[in-house]
């Protein structure tokens, strides 16, 4: 399944396309949600970590923003570059940013933090970018039982299909990382009625490539799959499918 295979910005890099249509309007009442939690400012520096085609960075722009997306998917970038034209746009690595000490007023980030082979490497690493007094507004996939394992588990376990253990975590151990990276006033929130909406059959098989780059499954083990896991999955009363996801919301800030 997608989100549980799509470990590599790389992978989400050769899918983008199918990751444009299907999760980014999905994701994009929780961007909206992460950057309310901002509470942004005129003229402030924000950063957005992880920002696949653009959601939150969009979001951000305004009032004499500076806004900077960062993505180490080309793929994912490009797409954003089509609709965020007042995005600055940068491929790196959101662990290693390119980027002095105090660049930033806030980071945002939308469901990207658990790519991270590192959560609290990354949180510390964005801690660095901003100023003191500076804030952190995330969100990450969860509660785990509202999340796709939650309803496809049983699936992806006869198909040999596995996430990290820690793929997804509690709001607790989400505000301990961040503890742990140094950030202060750590708040956590969580939305466990987001779903991912998909019309129809095409919708989903599509939604399925995402981070799927060369899958050694024969064509008919992956129609399979794909057709267990919309037997399993919860409808719409019109029939789209609604694969639970939810939002586990933090909010933090730098000591000044
Ligand atoms: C689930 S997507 C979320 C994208 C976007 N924030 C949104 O709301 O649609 C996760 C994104 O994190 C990016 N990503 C994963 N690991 C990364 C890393 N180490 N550095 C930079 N970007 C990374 C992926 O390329 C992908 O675009």
């Amino acid at each position: 399944m997608s989100h549980v295979e799509a470990r590599s910005p790389l992978a989400f890099s050769a899918t983008a396309d199918a990751y444009a249509t299907t999760m980014a309007p999905a994701l994009e009442p929780v961007a909206a949600e992460v950057v309310r939690r901002a509470v942004l400012r005129p003229g402030e520096a924000v950063l957005d970590a992880g920002t696949g085609t653009g959601n939150a960075a969009r979001l951000a722009v305004g009032d004499g923003r500076r806004v900077v997306g960062v993505d180490a998917a080309p793929g994912m970038l490009d797409i954003a570059r089509r609709s965020s034209s007042d995005v600055e746009l940068v491929r790196a690595d959101f662990g290693r940013l390119p980027f002095d000490g105090a660049t930033f007023d806030v980071v945002v980030s939308v469901h990207a933090l658990l790519f991270a082979a590192d959560r609290v490497a990354a949180l510390r690493e964005w801690r660095r970018v901003v100023s003191s007094g500076g804030r952190l507004s995330l969100s990450v996939p969860g509660p785990a039982a509202v999340t796709p394992q939650a309803v496809f588990g049983h699936v992806y376990e006869r198909y040999g299909v596995g996430g990290r253990s820690d793929d997804f975590p509690d709001a607790a151990t989400m505000a301990d990382w961040a503890a742990r990276a140094g950030w202060g006033d750590v708040e956590t929130d969580s939305d466990p009625a987001a779903v991912i909406e998909l019309a129809g059959p095409e919708a989903f098989r599509t939604w399925l490539r995402i981070g799927r780059t060369r899958s050694r499954w024969s064509r008919e083990r992956l129609e399979a799959f794909a057709m267990d896991l919309m037997d399993a999955c919860p409808r719409a009363p019109g029939g789209a499918f609604r694969i639970p996801f939810g939002a586990l919301y933090l909010h933090a800030r730098k000591d000044a």
